[in-house]
Protein backbone atom coordinates (compact mmCIF):
# COMPACT_ATOMS: atom_id res chain seq x y z
CA UNK A 1 0.00 0.00 0.00
CA UNK A 2 1.17 3.29 -0.52
CA UNK A 3 2.78 5.38 2.37
CA UNK A 4 -0.36 7.12 4.60
CA UNK A 5 -0.90 10.96 4.19
CA UNK A 6 0.06 11.98 7.87
CA UNK A 7 -2.54 14.93 7.59
CA UNK A 8 -5.48 12.34 6.97
CA UNK A 9 -4.26 9.93 9.60
CA UNK A 10 -3.57 12.93 12.15
CA UNK A 11 -6.48 14.73 11.82
CA UNK A 12 -8.74 11.28 11.78
CA UNK A 13 -7.14 10.61 15.34
CA UNK A 14 -7.57 14.28 16.59
CA UNK A 15 -11.50 13.95 15.39
CA UNK A 16 -11.79 10.59 17.49
CA UNK A 17 -10.18 11.81 20.53
CA UNK A 18 -7.20 9.35 20.03
CA UNK A 19 -3.43 9.69 19.97
CA UNK A 20 -1.07 8.34 17.10
CA UNK A 21 2.38 6.81 18.04
CA UNK A 22 5.12 8.21 16.28
CA UNK A 23 8.30 6.14 16.75
CA UNK A 24 12.44 7.10 16.02
CA UNK A 25 13.61 4.68 13.39
CA UNK A 26 17.31 4.65 14.58
CA UNK A 27 18.54 0.92 13.06
CA UNK A 28 16.80 -0.58 10.09
CA UNK A 29 15.60 -3.22 12.43
CA UNK A 30 13.46 -0.35 14.42
CA UNK A 31 11.37 -0.02 11.45
CA UNK A 32 10.78 -3.67 11.11
CA UNK A 33 9.95 -3.96 14.71
CA UNK A 34 7.29 -0.75 14.61
CA UNK A 35 5.69 -2.01 11.70
CA UNK A 36 5.34 -5.74 13.05
CA UNK A 37 3.68 -4.26 16.14
CA UNK A 38 1.23 -1.92 14.21
CA UNK A 39 -0.02 -4.32 11.93
CA UNK A 40 -0.38 -6.55 15.16
CA UNK A 41 -2.23 -3.75 16.84
CA UNK A 42 -4.06 -2.69 13.82
CA UNK A 43 -3.51 0.62 14.34
CA UNK A 44 -1.22 3.57 11.97
CA UNK A 45 1.71 4.32 12.85
CA UNK A 46 4.03 7.11 12.07
CA UNK A 47 8.07 5.39 11.52
CA UNK A 48 10.51 8.65 11.81
CA UNK A 49 14.03 9.56 10.82
CA UNK A 50 15.69 12.37 12.55
CA UNK A 51 18.05 14.31 11.11
CA UNK A 52 20.56 13.30 14.21
CA UNK A 53 19.79 9.74 12.55
CA UNK A 54 20.77 10.82 9.54
CA UNK A 55 23.73 12.16 10.78
CA UNK A 56 24.66 9.17 12.47
CA UNK A 57 24.21 6.67 9.02
CA UNK A 58 26.03 9.60 7.53
CA UNK A 59 23.27 9.83 4.76
CA UNK A 60 19.91 9.82 4.25
CA UNK A 61 18.79 7.25 1.19
CA UNK A 62 19.89 3.78 2.57
CA UNK A 63 18.23 3.94 5.74
CA UNK A 64 15.07 6.14 4.17
CA UNK A 65 14.82 3.73 1.17
CA UNK A 66 14.35 0.23 2.96
CA UNK A 67 12.28 1.72 6.04
CA UNK A 68 9.85 3.42 2.52
CA UNK A 69 9.63 -0.25 1.45
CA UNK A 70 8.89 -1.43 4.82
CA UNK A 71 6.38 0.73 5.45
CA UNK A 72 4.63 0.16 1.80
CA UNK A 73 4.62 -3.51 2.39
CA UNK A 74 2.88 -2.95 5.89
CA UNK A 75 -0.60 -4.42 6.53
CA UNK A 76 -1.48 -0.91 7.93
CA UNK A 77 -1.33 2.76 7.23
CA UNK A 78 2.76 3.72 7.66
CA UNK A 79 3.80 7.60 7.37
CA UNK A 80 7.23 7.82 6.90
CA UNK A 81 8.61 10.75 8.31
CA UNK A 82 11.42 13.16 8.49
CA UNK A 83 12.04 14.21 11.93
CA UNK A 84 13.24 17.62 13.38
CA UNK A 85 14.94 18.74 9.93
CA UNK A 86 16.80 21.56 10.55
CA UNK A 87 18.43 21.90 7.08
CA UNK A 88 16.40 22.75 4.33
CA UNK A 89 18.09 21.12 2.15
CA UNK A 90 17.36 17.66 4.16
CA UNK A 91 13.54 18.41 3.57
CA UNK A 92 14.23 18.67 -0.07
CA UNK A 93 16.12 15.40 -0.30
CA UNK A 94 13.31 13.48 1.62
CA UNK A 95 10.62 14.64 -0.29
CA UNK A 96 12.64 13.58 -3.38
CA UNK A 97 12.73 10.18 -1.92
CA UNK A 98 9.35 9.97 -1.35
CA UNK A 99 8.54 10.59 2.46
CA UNK A 100 4.89 11.80 2.96
CA UNK A 101 5.81 14.37 5.91
CA UNK A 102 8.39 16.28 7.05
CA UNK A 103 9.07 17.98 10.12
CA UNK A 104 11.07 21.40 9.63
CA UNK A 105 12.17 22.34 13.20
CA UNK A 106 12.80 25.95 13.28
CA UNK A 107 11.75 26.07 17.41
CA UNK A 108 15.78 27.98 18.06
CA UNK A 109 15.17 30.62 15.14
CA UNK A 110 13.28 33.73 16.27
CA UNK A 111 9.31 33.73 16.05
CA UNK A 112 9.61 35.73 12.61
CA UNK A 113 12.29 34.14 11.31
CA UNK A 114 11.22 30.23 11.93
CA UNK A 115 7.43 31.80 10.44
CA UNK A 116 8.62 32.81 7.00
CA UNK A 117 11.60 29.64 6.63
CA UNK A 118 8.18 27.48 8.02
CA UNK A 119 5.65 28.82 5.57
CA UNK A 120 8.63 28.59 2.92
CA UNK A 121 8.61 25.03 3.21
CA UNK A 122 5.10 24.33 3.58
CA UNK A 123 4.53 25.94 0.12
CA UNK A 124 7.35 23.29 -1.23
CA UNK A 125 5.88 20.65 0.33
CA UNK A 126 2.65 21.01 -0.39
CA UNK A 127 2.91 21.19 -4.27
CA UNK A 128 4.79 17.93 -3.60
CA UNK A 129 1.58 16.65 -1.74
CA UNK A 130 3.66 16.17 1.41
CA UNK A 131 2.86 17.02 5.14
CA UNK A 132 4.48 19.65 6.87
CA UNK A 133 4.76 19.64 10.68
CA UNK A 134 6.69 22.37 12.44
CA UNK A 135 7.48 23.58 16.20
CA UNK A 136 7.02 26.67 18.02
CA UNK A 137 8.59 26.71 21.51
CA UNK A 138 11.70 24.63 22.08
CA UNK A 139 11.15 21.29 23.25
CA UNK A 140 14.57 21.31 25.13
CA UNK A 141 17.04 17.84 26.15
CA UNK A 142 18.05 17.00 22.90
CA UNK A 143 21.50 18.60 23.45
CA UNK A 144 20.94 16.41 27.05
CA UNK A 145 20.32 19.56 29.11
CA UNK A 146 16.78 18.68 30.20
CA UNK A 147 14.51 21.77 30.17
CA UNK A 148 11.00 21.27 30.55
CA UNK A 149 10.21 24.95 31.34
CA UNK A 150 9.24 26.16 27.56
CA UNK A 151 6.21 26.77 26.57
CA UNK A 152 4.04 27.60 23.41
CA UNK A 153 1.92 30.84 23.54
CA UNK A 154 -1.65 29.95 22.67
CA UNK A 155 -1.65 33.03 20.48
CA UNK A 156 1.64 33.01 18.70
CA UNK A 157 0.38 29.19 18.15
CA UNK A 158 -2.81 30.45 16.18
CA UNK A 159 -0.76 33.12 14.23
CA UNK A 160 2.08 30.58 13.36
CA UNK A 161 -0.33 28.17 12.03
CA UNK A 162 -2.68 30.60 10.29
CA UNK A 163 0.93 32.54 8.75
CA UNK A 164 2.65 28.99 7.28
CA UNK A 165 0.20 26.46 6.94
CA UNK A 166 1.30 24.00 8.67
CA UNK A 167 -0.41 20.36 9.31
CA UNK A 168 0.33 19.58 12.02
CA UNK A 169 2.06 21.61 15.62
CA UNK A 170 4.72 20.43 17.96
CA UNK A 171 4.38 22.50 20.90
CA UNK A 172 6.38 22.97 24.39
CA UNK A 173 4.08 22.04 27.41
CA UNK A 174 6.24 20.92 29.87
CA UNK A 175 8.18 17.54 28.35
CA UNK A 176 11.74 17.35 27.30
CA UNK A 177 13.79 15.08 25.30
CA UNK A 178 15.87 12.31 26.10
CA UNK A 179 14.42 11.53 29.67
CA UNK A 180 15.26 8.49 30.99
CA UNK A 181 12.73 8.54 33.24
CA UNK A 182 8.92 8.58 32.84
CA UNK A 183 8.81 12.12 35.51
CA UNK A 184 7.42 14.88 33.54
CA UNK A 185 4.71 16.69 34.57
CA UNK A 186 2.49 18.26 31.31
CA UNK A 187 0.22 21.33 31.78
CA UNK A 188 -2.34 19.88 29.83
CA UNK A 189 -4.48 23.27 30.68
CA UNK A 190 -2.24 24.63 28.37
CA UNK A 191 -2.40 22.03 25.37
CA UNK A 192 -6.29 22.50 25.72
CA UNK A 193 -5.50 25.92 25.08
CA UNK A 194 -3.76 25.69 22.64
CA UNK A 195 -5.42 22.93 20.77
CA UNK A 196 -9.00 25.13 21.41
CA UNK A 197 -6.62 28.17 19.22
CA UNK A 198 -5.49 25.90 16.39
CA UNK A 199 -7.12 24.12 13.72
CA UNK A 200 -4.02 21.27 13.34
CA UNK A 201 -3.64 18.20 15.52
CA UNK A 202 -0.45 19.09 18.21
CA UNK A 203 2.54 17.11 18.41
CA UNK A 204 4.05 16.30 21.67
CA UNK A 205 8.01 15.37 21.67
CA UNK A 206 10.06 14.00 23.96
CA UNK A 207 6.99 11.79 25.25
CA UNK A 208 9.65 9.27 26.50
CA UNK A 209 9.31 11.41 29.98
CA UNK A 210 5.52 11.33 29.94
CA UNK A 211 4.22 8.23 32.17
CA UNK A 212 1.27 6.18 30.74
CA UNK A 213 -1.49 8.46 32.98
CA UNK A 214 0.08 11.48 31.71
CA UNK A 215 -0.16 10.11 28.04
CA UNK A 216 -3.40 9.40 27.93
CA UNK A 217 -4.23 12.91 30.42
CA UNK A 218 -2.35 14.67 27.70
CA UNK A 219 -4.21 12.65 24.88
CA UNK A 220 -7.50 13.72 26.30
CA UNK A 221 -6.59 17.71 26.18
CA UNK A 222 -5.73 17.42 22.66
CA UNK A 223 -2.54 16.05 22.03
CA UNK A 224 -2.29 13.53 19.21
CA UNK A 225 0.80 12.62 17.50
CA UNK A 226 3.19 11.28 19.96
CA UNK A 227 6.96 11.13 19.43
CA UNK A 228 8.67 8.50 21.75
CA UNK A 229 12.49 7.76 20.97
CA UNK A 230 14.26 7.34 24.38
CA UNK A 231 11.94 4.95 26.09
CA UNK A 232 12.23 2.30 23.22
CA UNK A 233 16.11 2.72 23.37
CA UNK A 234 16.21 2.31 27.22
CA UNK A 235 13.95 -0.95 26.55
CA UNK A 236 16.38 -1.99 23.83
CA UNK A 237 19.58 -1.49 26.08
CA UNK A 238 18.39 -2.97 29.03
CA UNK A 239 17.01 -6.09 27.35
CA UNK A 240 20.60 -6.19 25.67
CA UNK A 241 22.51 -5.98 28.65
CA UNK A 242 20.85 -8.51 30.41
CA UNK A 243 21.15 -11.03 27.45
CA UNK A 244 24.67 -10.27 27.18
CA UNK A 245 25.20 -10.99 30.61
CA UNK A 246 23.23 -14.41 30.81
CA UNK A 247 25.19 -15.19 27.52
CA UNK A 248 28.65 -13.71 28.01
CA UNK A 249 30.36 -16.09 25.01
CA UNK A 250 27.59 -14.57 22.11
CA UNK A 251 28.85 -13.06 19.04
CA UNK A 252 26.36 -13.24 16.91
CA UNK A 253 24.98 -9.56 16.93
CA UNK A 254 21.21 -10.73 15.42
CA UNK A 255 21.03 -13.04 18.73
CA UNK A 256 21.24 -9.65 21.12
CA UNK A 257 19.51 -7.36 18.70
CA UNK A 258 16.74 -10.68 17.97
CA UNK A 259 16.29 -10.01 22.63
CA UNK A 260 16.07 -6.15 22.48
CA UNK A 261 13.98 -5.81 19.35
CA UNK A 262 11.49 -8.52 20.84
CA UNK A 263 10.91 -6.15 23.90
CA UNK A 264 10.55 -3.12 22.06
CA UNK A 265 8.02 -4.81 19.79
CA UNK A 266 6.35 -5.92 22.63
CA UNK A 267 6.53 -2.08 24.07
CA UNK A 268 5.15 -0.58 21.12
CA UNK A 269 2.38 -2.62 20.33
CA UNK A 270 1.20 -1.53 24.17
CA UNK A 271 1.50 1.78 23.49
CA UNK A 272 0.09 2.03 20.26
CA UNK A 273 -3.16 0.60 22.40
CA UNK A 274 -2.78 2.65 24.87
CA UNK A 275 -2.83 6.06 22.93
CA UNK A 276 -6.60 4.83 21.49
CA UNK A 277 -7.72 3.69 24.29
CA UNK A 278 -10.30 4.40 26.27
CA UNK A 279 -12.39 5.53 23.39
CA UNK A 280 -11.08 3.11 20.81
CA UNK A 281 -10.75 3.11 16.99
CA UNK A 282 -14.43 3.01 16.52
CA UNK A 283 -14.08 7.05 17.03
CA UNK A 284 -12.12 7.45 14.25
CA UNK A 285 -13.79 9.64 11.68
CA UNK A 286 -12.40 8.31 8.62
CA UNK A 287 -12.28 4.05 8.22
CA UNK A 288 -8.26 2.85 7.97
CA UNK A 289 -9.15 2.01 4.49
CA UNK A 290 -9.54 5.62 3.36
CA UNK A 291 -6.01 6.40 4.77
CA UNK A 292 -4.15 4.40 2.03
O1 LIG B 1 11.26 13.68 17.87
C1 LIG B 1 11.40 12.71 18.62
C2 LIG B 1 10.87 12.69 19.96
O2 LIG B 1 10.53 13.92 20.42
C3 LIG B 1 11.46 11.68 20.88
O3 LIG B 1 11.81 12.21 22.15
O4 LIG B 1 13.48 10.52 22.84
O5 LIG B 1 12.46 12.03 24.48
O6 LIG B 1 11.09 10.25 23.43
P1 LIG B 1 12.23 11.19 23.29
ZN1 LIG C 1 11.49 15.54 19.20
Amino acid sequence: MPLADLREVAQACAAGGIGLGAFNVVHLESAETFVAAAARAELPLVVQISENAVAYHGTLAPLARAVIEIAQCAAVPVVVHLDHAESVDLVHEAVAMGFSSVMFDGSKLPFDRNQETTAEIVQYCHERGVAVEAELGEVGGKNGVHDPTARTSPSEAARFVSATGVDLLAVAVGSSHAMTTRAAVLDTSLIAQIRAAVPVPLVLHGSSGVSDAGMRAAIAAGITKVNVSTHLNVIFTGAVRAFLSRNPTVVDTRKYFSAGNGLVDAEVERLLRWYVSPVGLAALAVAPGAWG
